[in-house]
């Protein structure tokens, strides 16, 4: 088949690349000057396991191509895919103008029938307003919309594509359903999910989601600092808890909170909708200051060994909003840094692929290294933010040698307690001793 994408951001080139690597032809358009040059050249614009080698592949094969000719994108598929950004504004709602530019340069370039599916995290109503302003700039227009959201996970997100647990559809016509299922027909299993349904429970079914594993997230979070007060192991309680068939194992991690492009920005753009609508999401609202709050939740820790930290250098270990991956949208390293930074505290910091991106917003203010070895060297103690997997068997030993004094703040609670005590550390976890 023919498919167009707009937006390059992770969601477009994710899905354009696995597309292509499926068989289809397709063409990925962008705004952005600059980013279609480099991804001409093969330059992805971002850290994202295996999408590189994907696009290279299928560039390759000719299956691949990148314009920012939006008229020529609008011709090009049968079937277009909608992955523009859908930014929060200033009161949380999402920012829907690019994707209403999407389905107006559809409605005015393209010709015949066409399938515009909303991947895009938009609030339910949107694809209702997309058909609408089609058939606006366009009365004769064949376009018709379609949502089906992504489940995408940064740093997984070429499997999470290619091993999908289900595709969810909002369509308003069977034709249009059974396009969908041909583009998708190389990923179809026996066992994989596939639910059709109407454009705004589609729409809600993503912002749901999302909420659900936040409020997870934040739930165990809060037992996490019951457990700091009472004496419980929130590792040995998450173990419990998980063990139940209805609750699972899964996403029960306490720590520093949850950052990245999508829970924070879709848990505050699906309030905002609530309100417009004249009801208050209390649960949601809290499950976010909750959050805020837990991005902090080791600062008392260090205070209480350090009540003084000017003349104290710490060293942050992990930077990006969680391992492989370079963003760092939202990423409790910002708060914290932030917050060392106003106690007057020297930072030193290590991430194996977000120096970059955290260089842009502190500068000269913090110092960079290229090793973790390196940054822990000569500080007072280290906060381990984001758990790479090379924090995890490293030699601590060896590395607390080289430090001033011997303290771990371990945000994500990867390290044995009782291991690091031996071996000289004062440790503090979330949630444990
Ligand atoms: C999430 C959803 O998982 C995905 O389906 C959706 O399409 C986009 O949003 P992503 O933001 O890439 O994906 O990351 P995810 O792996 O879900 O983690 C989000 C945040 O939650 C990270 O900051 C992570 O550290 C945190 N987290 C996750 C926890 O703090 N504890 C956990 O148990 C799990």
């Amino acid at each position: 088949m023919k498919i167009s994408i707009f937006g390059t951001g992770y969601v477009g080139l994710v899905t354009g690349a696995c597309l292509a690597n499926l068989g289809h032809n397709v063409l990925c358009i962008d705004i952005d000057e600059n980013k279609i040059i480099q991804l001409k050249n093969g330059v992805v614009p971002f850290y994202e396991p295996g999408l590189k080698e994907l696009i290279t592949k299928n560039m390759g094969r000719n299956r691949l191509f990148f314009s920012t000719d939006c008229q020529e994108g609008a011709n090009f598929g049968e079937v277009i895919f909608n992955c523009v950004g859908t930014p929060s504004k200033e009161d949380g709602s999402a920012k829907l103008d690019y994707v209403f530019n999407v389905a107006k340069d559809v409605a005015r370039y393209s010709q015949g029938y066409k399938l515009l599916i909303n991947k895009s995290t938009v609030p339910p109503g949107t694809a209702r307003k997309c058909q609408k302003t089609i058939i606006e700039i366009n009365p004769n227009s064949e376009v018709e919309v379609a949502s089906n959201p992504e489940f995408l996970k940064e740093g997984n997100a070429v499997h999470d594509f290619t091993h999908p647990d289900k595709i969810i559809i909002g369509v308003k016509s069977d034709k249009s359903a059974e396009i969908i299922k041909q583009v998708y027909a190389g990923l179809m299993r026996p066992y994989l999910k596939f639910l059709v349904t109407n454009w705004e429970t589609s729409e809600m079914s993503k912002y749901a989601n999302n909420s659900f594993l936040a409020t997870k997230i934040s739930f165990i979070n809060e037992i996490a600092n019951i457990c700091d007060l009472v004496g419980a192991d929130i590792k040995e309680v998450s173990q419990a808890i998980g063990m139940d068939y209805r609750i699972s194992p899964k996403f029960l991690n306490a720590g520093t909170g949850y950052g990245g492009s999508c829970f924070p920005k879709d848990i505050k753009a699906i309030c905002a909708t609530a309100k417009e609508q004249g009801y208050r999401s209390k649960l949601l609202e809290e499950v976010h200051q909750l959050n805020e709050r837990q991005k902090l939740v080791l600062l008392p820790k260090i205070n209480f060994v350090y009540p003084d930290l000017k003349e104290k250098k710490l060293a942050i270990w992990g930077l990006s909003f969680k391992p492989k991956t370079d963003d760092i949208r939202d990423s409790c390293s910002l708060s914290v840094i932030k917050e060392l930074l106003k106690s007057g505290a020297k930072i030193n910091v290590y991430d194996p692929e977000a120096i970059d991106n955290i260089k842009e917003i502190f500068g000269e203010q913090i110092n960079y290294f290229n090793s973790p070895e390196a940054a822990a060297k000569g500080t007072d103690g280290i906060i381990l933010v984001t758990e790479w997997d090379e924090f995890r068997n490293i030699n601590l030993k060896g590395i607390g040698e080289t430090m001033l004094a011997k303290k771990m703040f371990d945000g994500r609670n990867i390290y044995n307690p009782n291991y690091l005590r031996e071996i000289g550390f004062e440790y503090f976890g979330v949630g444990r001793k």
